[in-house]
């Protein structure tokens, strides 16, 4: 009996560093306020910049995506690997470091070299979602961080809006992502925004036509137009994702994929493969099937390529290995 009670003891103290996989109470006794923490920070930096929650989750999928979640999109560059901030699709784009950077100066006051960066960015993601009226979406933690990062494997797994559907689909399926994520991830589009450059394409001169895209309302094409203007001084202007509702996680942004005013080329074409397009119609009319949707497959996301266990550390400062 003693030594059974001993067994159990163990198993259930010890079973995280034994298998190594995530676990839901990963840090329930080592930093029970981690959850607070998080949603505090983000909250905070809400407060100071409606737009934060965006950058944070377009954060986490390009951590996930390219490489695993494994924090490498966070690290600054090193003489042993350069840094994926300077990737083309993160270049003067992706933002919200210092919110990390921040939460996790917090997180070593209270728990000390206990959370990972990794583990952070993915919470971060779900606060920001959750905040802005989206899904919450049970996760399950402790992912430890990489000790590298690559440019090159941040250049060529990151989607871009300039790439067909069918490119797009299996940069998804090689990481064990399917169809369905592909269209509910692409949700994550009804916040934030883009710079004119990831769609100008579309507006001018489309295809070598007089035209702009004929995928794109007339009239949107034409605000888009003053928006951003045919010169080269108008790329980095800043145009919303969901022009309807720019700051709340809903379903608008399918609606609009239906009549034709997706902003990025990538968005609207989803509405061109019929095996997307029927669940792009779906998400459109059932707010709630899309929430579930894109909670599913955001924790999908969030196991992707992960290091556990032993394996990759939990760093000090999340810029920088250990
Ligand atoms: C399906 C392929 C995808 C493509 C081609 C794509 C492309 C882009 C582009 C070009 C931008 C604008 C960046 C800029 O102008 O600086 C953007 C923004 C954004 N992306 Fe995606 N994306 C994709 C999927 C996703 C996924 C799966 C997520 C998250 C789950 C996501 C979240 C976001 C968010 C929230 C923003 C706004 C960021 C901000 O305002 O700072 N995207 N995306
Ligand atoms: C958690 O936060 C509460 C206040 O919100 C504090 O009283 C408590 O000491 C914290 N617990 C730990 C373990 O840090
Ligand atoms: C507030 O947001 C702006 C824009 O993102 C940022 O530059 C600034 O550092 C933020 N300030 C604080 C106190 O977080
Ligand atoms: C980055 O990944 C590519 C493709 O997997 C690989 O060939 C390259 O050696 C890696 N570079 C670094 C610095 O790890
Ligand atoms: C398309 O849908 C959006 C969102 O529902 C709406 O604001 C917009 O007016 C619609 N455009 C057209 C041309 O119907
Ligand atoms: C989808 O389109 C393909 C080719 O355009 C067609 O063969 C197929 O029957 C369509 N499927 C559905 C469900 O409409
Ligand atoms: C649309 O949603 C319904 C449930 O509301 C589901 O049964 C159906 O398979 C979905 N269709 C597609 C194409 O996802």
């Amino acid at each position: 009996m003693q030594y059974y009670t001993i067994f159990v003891f163990c198993f259930l103290v010890f079973q995280p560093f034994v298998y190594g996989q995530l676990d839901y109470k990963f840090y329930d006794s080592t930093c029970p306020n981690l959850t607070k923490i998080v949603r505090f920070g983000i909250w905070s930096a809400m407060a100071n910049d409606t737009r934060i929650g965006a950058s944070l989750l377009r954060l986490h999928f390009h951590d996930c995506i390219s490489n695993g979640c494994e924090g490498s999109v966070l690290l600054d560059e090193s003489s042993s690997f350069r840094s994926e901030k300077d990737a083309f699709p993160n270049r003067n784009s992706a933002r919200g470091f210092e919110v990390i950077d921040t939460i996790k100066a917090n997180l070593e006051k209270a728990c000390p070299g206990t959370v990972s960066c990794t583990d952070i960015l993915t919470l971060a993601a779900r606060e920001s979602v959750f905040l802005a009226g989206g899904p919450y979406y049970a996760l399950a933690m402790g992912r430890r961080d990489g000790l590298t990062a690559n440019i090159t494997t941040a250049n060529t797994d990151i989607p871009s809006p300039f790439e067909s559907l069918e490119n797009i689909i299996s940069k998804f399926t090689t990481k064990g992502l399917d169809l369905k994520d592909v269209v509910s991830l692409s949700g994550a589009h009804t916040i934030g925004f883009a710079q004119c450059f990831t769609f100008k394409p579309r507006l001018f001169n489309f295809n070598g036509s007089a035209a702009p895209d004929p995928q794109l309302d007339t009239s949107l094409a034409a605000s888009l137009q003053t928006a951003c203007p045919n010169q080269d001084s108008s790329d980095t202007n800043l145009v919303p994702l969901d022009s309807v509702t720019t700051t709340k996680f809903d379903n608008i942004y399918f609606k609009r994929l239906v009549n034709n005013s997706g902003i990025l080329g990538s968005d609207q074409a989803l509405m061109s493969d019929n095996r997307t397009a029927s669940m792009v119609i779906n998400y459109s009319k059932f707010p709630y099937l899309f929430a579930k949707d894109f909670g599913a497959s955001m924790i999908k996301l969030s196991t992707v390529g992960v290091i556990t266990g032993q394996n990759g550390q939990v760093r000090n400062k999340c810029n920088v290995v250990n």
